[in-house]
């Protein structure tokens, strides 16, 4: 998505969000949620946006309860599953899932997260909630955490470049930085990236603090995983020394990388986060079923 359709959507999900709906646009269209990984915000969000709109959702269910247990490949899976729905979600460990899914289907496929790859909607919701906030221009945002195999942060921070002015920070474990090949692509759209050691270096500049967990199921090691583990945590007395209009997100689910005393500070926006994920997917549902 270029700059103006990320913008035309977010408008599109403040309307929903204020309930500006009849409940009727999706109608008699189904939506197909085919979850490979665990998930509980993707998936229920996605279902309960569908459903808002008047539309119904089948589940693939169990992969051990489907064909793909049998060895059938994700390609045929896609195929067959495209002549009974009007949309899929995808959500698939292997990165580039979504990409080779939307090659063999008939009807438009969301990619609903794309093993260590991306995670395009998920960013939408955090565009929709920093838009709620401040404007998307001339602005420090960190991204703290797992930058390495987190895709919430990799689409993210793709998506800030289409914006003037974005500096981001990356305060991440060493070894778990921002892929290589991120980054390169990040330097040549122009966005500024920052790497700080400690969050304490950069803390009272921020604008916005991005905030992910360690993913301990992609690690290919547990003992490396076990060496990273409680290196960071977010703690109202280190907010202390944050701008007071600063305001925290983090995707979830969080595991300790933020103090639950942190919850009820004015600067906790992540259930908020999550909670505009019906809004931001009723617009994506909306536009690519009913365009
Ligand atoms: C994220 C994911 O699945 O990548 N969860 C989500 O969809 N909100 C983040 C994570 O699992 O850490």
């Amino acid at each position: 998505m270029n700059r103006e359709e990320i913008d035309t959507l977010l408008t599109a999900a403040e309307k929903f969000d204020q309930n500006e709906c009849t409940g009727h646009e999706l109608d008699n269209k189904i939506l197909a949620m085919l979850f490979f990984e665990p998930s509980t915000r993707t998936r229920m969000s996605f279902s309960s946006a569908m459903m808002r709109l008047g539309g119904k959702v089948l589940n693939l269910g169990s992969v051990e309860a489907s064909s793909i247990a049998k060895g059938e490949t994700l390609s045929d899976t896609i195929r067959v599953i495209s002549g009974y729905v009007d949309a899929i979600v995808l959500r698939h460990p292997k990165e580039g899932a979504a990409r080779l899914a939307n090659e063999v289907a008939s009807v438009p496929v969301i990619n609903g997260g794309d093993g260590t790859g991306q995670h395009p909607s998920q960013t939408l919701l955090d565009l929709f909630t920093i838009r709620k906030s401040m404007r998307i221009e001339n602005i420090d945002v960190g991204l703290q955490g797992d930058l390495r195999y987190g895709r919430t942060v990799h689409s993210l921070a793709d998506a800030l470049t289409k914006y003037n002015n974005i500096r981001l920070h990356t305060i991440a474990p060493e070894g778990l930085d921002l892929p290589n090949h991120l980054k390169q692509d990040l330097t040549d759209s122009g966005t500024e990236i920052i790497m700080h050691e400690n969050i304490e270096d950069t803390i009272s500049e921020l604008d916005v603090l991005y905030v992910t967990r360690l993913q301990r199921e992609r690690f290919p090691d547990p003992t490396a995983f076990a060496s990273f583990a409680t290196t960071y945590r977010i703690t109202p007395e280190l907010l202390e020394r944050a701008k007071p209009s600063m305001i925290v997100l983090h995707p979830l689910p969080r595991v300790d990388e933020i103090d639950p005393a942190v919850d009820r500070l004015p600067c906790a926006k992540y259930f908020q986060q999550a909670h505009y994920g019906i809004p931001v997917r009723m617009a994506m549902l909306n536009e690519v079923m009913n365009p």
